[in-house]
């Protein structure tokens, strides 16, 4: 039975967190990456779909793809070797702290990708044209899609899909705003 005082426990908290990470390190550092490439592809090689309208739009790259999928995979190794020296045992309870490493890393950065690119399909369907906001749908997208191919690697808890659904927008949106500030960003969304 899920349990809303699980959910929204520090040590769901602590081992969704720690799962999502080499998710959220792709998904903020492509487009600050893609911004120093002068010639990008498009993932969607210029077409467009039945209703005359691009199919992904202009925003959504084969080298943001490539390098979401290695900046996932790097964060994951990263975090594989920082591992044993992480205080785990400051929590009264044993963690189920998933196992993260380059697979797990590279499935949560190409999942968040193609997530974002799902989510950049539907936008264009609703004639809303690249970098236009679609609340909810641009901060969850990349989420699920992260979260969908990790599943290929890691037994996935419904607790921490809940909770992440649930964070991934307040936290995406303060990054989105310094990302703006700091004109990484065009849009503050
Ligand atoms: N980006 C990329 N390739 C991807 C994903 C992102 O090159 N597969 C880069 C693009 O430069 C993009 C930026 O990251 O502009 C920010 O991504 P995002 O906000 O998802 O794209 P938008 O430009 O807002 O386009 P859309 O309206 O389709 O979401
Ligand atoms: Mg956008």
């Amino acid at each position: 039975m899920l349990d809303l005082s699980d959910i929204f426990s520090i040590y769901n908290l602590v081992e969704a967190f720690w799962l999502v990470i080499p998710a959220y390190g792709a998904n903020g550092m492509v487009p600050l990456i893609c911004s120093f490439i002068k010639k990008k592809h498009r993932l969607d090689f210029g077409r467009n779909f039945f209703d005359g309208r691009p199919l992904l739009g202009t925003g959504k790259t084969i080298e943001g793809l490539l390098i979401g999928s290695i900046v996932g995979a790097l964060i994951a190794v990263f975090m594989q070797f920082a591992f044993p020296y992480l205080p785990w045992s400051l929590s009264d309870r044993p963690l189920a702290i998933a196992p993260v490493g380059a697979l797990t890393g590279f499935l949560l950065g190409l999942g968040s990708m193609v997530g974002d690119a799902v989510g950049s399909f539907f936008k264009r369907r609703l004639n809303l044209e690249r970098g236009r906001p679609a609340p909810l749908l641009d901060q969850l997208d990349f989420l699920f899609g992260a979260l969908a191919f990790a599943m290929l690697a890691v037994a996935m808890k419904l607790e921490w899909v809940i909770l992440l659904a649930v964070i991934t927008p307040l936290i995406h949106w303060f990054a989105c705003i310094i990302g703006y500030l700091l004109k990484i960003k065009k849009e503050p969304w």
